[in-house]
C-alpha cells in the first residue's frame, strides 16, 4: 500500500487541489449546474452530507430571521460604535460577533443540549424548570429583554409553523414550548426565545430526519454546532450596520455623562467601611 507522510493538518470537508474546489467530495460545478441553496452548501460544510430540501430550507430560515434585531442589541451596537470609531469593516463586524454568548444569540447550543436531555429523561416541564433553579443556573433559551407573552416573538412563531408543517416530528419543541408555559407563571418576559426554538428545532431536526446516527447526533450537540447558526446570520446584519454608519459618516460616538451613574464616591465611602 501507500506509504504517506504524517500531516500536520486533517481536513475532511473540502478539496481544493483538483481542476475545481469541492465542498464533501461534490465539485463546485455541479453546485452551480444543480443550483444548490446556501443551505445546500451550509450542509456539506458543516454536516459532511447532503440534506433534504425541508431542512436546507430551515437551515436558512434560521439565516433569514436571525439575520438583525435592529441598531439596539448587543452585537449591534458594538459594530456600529466600531464603525464610528473609524474601524474597517472586518474590525466592526468582529467587534459586533463578540458579544454573542450565553446572553445574546449563543444560547441555542445549550438550549439544544438542556432541553433533550431533559425530554429524553422524561422530565415534566416544572421539573426541569425547578431542577435548574436549584441548581442556579439560568435556562438557556427561555427569556427576551423586550419580547413577552403579549408581545410575542414573531420569529419563534414563523420557525414553529414551518416545524409543524415540515419536520416529521416536534417532539423537543413541544417540550420546550412546556417549559415555557410554566416559566410564563413565574414572568411574562420569561418567553420560549429564537435561541430556544432553534435549539429544540435543531434537535427535531437531528433526531427524526434520519440523516445521522446516534453518535453523529451526540457529536453535533458536544461540539457547539448550533450557535454556527446565529453566528453565520447575525454577520449579515453586522455587515449591514458597519455600511450603514459608514455612508451615513457619523462621527466618534462618546457615551452621554448624563446616562451614566458615577459613583466613585460611594464606592470609596462603601471600602472605607469595610
Ligand atoms: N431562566 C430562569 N430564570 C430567568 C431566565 C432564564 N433564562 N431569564 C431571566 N430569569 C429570571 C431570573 O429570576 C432573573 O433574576 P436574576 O437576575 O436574579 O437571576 C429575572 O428573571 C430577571 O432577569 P433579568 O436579568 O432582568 O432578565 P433580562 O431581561 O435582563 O434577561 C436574558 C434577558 C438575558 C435573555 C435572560 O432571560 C437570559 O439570560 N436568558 C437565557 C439566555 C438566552 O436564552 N439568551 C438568548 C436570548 S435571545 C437572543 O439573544 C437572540
Ligand atoms: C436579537 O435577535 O438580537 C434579540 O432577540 C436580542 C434583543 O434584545 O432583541
Amino acid at each position: 500500500g501507500k506509504i504517506r507522510a504524517s500531516t500536520n493538518i486533517i481536513c475532511t470537508i473540502s478539496d481544493d487541489r483538483g481542476e475545481e474546489p469541492t465542498y464533501a467530495g461534490i465539485p463546485m460545478s455541479e453546485m452551480i449546474e444543480q443550483e444548490y441553496s446556501v443551505g445546500d452548501v451550509l450542509a456539506l460544510l458543516w454536516f459532511k452530507r447532503q440534506l433534504p430540501k425541508y431542512a436546507t430550507r430551515f437551515l436558512e430560515m434560521c439565516l433569514i430571521i436571525c439575520a438583525d434585531h435592529g441598531p439596539c442589541v448587543s452585537g449591534a451596537h458594538n459594530a456600529i460604535i466600531a464603525a464610528r470609531a473609524g474601524k474597517d469593516l472586518v474590525s466592526c463586524v468582529a467587534s459586533g460577533l463578540l458579544t454573542i454568548g450565553p446572553r445574546f444569540g449563543g444560547a441555542i447550543d445549550d438550549a439544544a443540549r438542556d432541553f433533550k436531555a431533559a425530554c429524553d429523561a422524561g422530565m415534566a416541564a416544572d421539573e426541569f424548570v425547578e431542577s435548574m433553579k436549584k441548581l442556579g443556573k439560568r435556562i438557556a433559551g427561555i427569556g427576551h429583554r423586550i419580547k413577552t407573552a403579549e408581545n410575542p416573538d414573531k420569529r419563534v412563531q414563523l420557525l414553529s409553523e414551518y416545524a409543524d408543517r415540515h419536520f416529521p416530528t416536534t417532539k423537543y419543541l413541544n417540550f420546550a414550548k412546556s417549559v415555557e408555559a410554566y416559566t410564563l407563571t413565574k414572568s411574562n418576559n420569561l418567553i420560549l426565545n429564537v435561541d430556544g426554538c432553534i435549539g429544540a428545532l435543531f434537535c427535531d431536526f437531528l433526531v427524526s430526519s434520519q440523516c445521522f446516527t446516534d453518535e453523529e447526533i451526540q457529536e453535533v450537540l458536544d461540539i457547539g454546532t448550533m450557535n454556527g447558526l446565529f453566528v453565520q446570520a447575525r454577520t449579515i446584519g453586522l455587515i449591514g450596520h458597519a455600511l450603514d454608519q459608514k455612508r451615513l459618516k457619523q462621527p466618534l460616538y462618546r457615551h452621554p455623562w448624563d446616562d451614566i451613574l458615577y459613583a466613585e464616591e460611594y464606592l470609596t465611602r462603601e471600602q472605607k467601611e469595610e
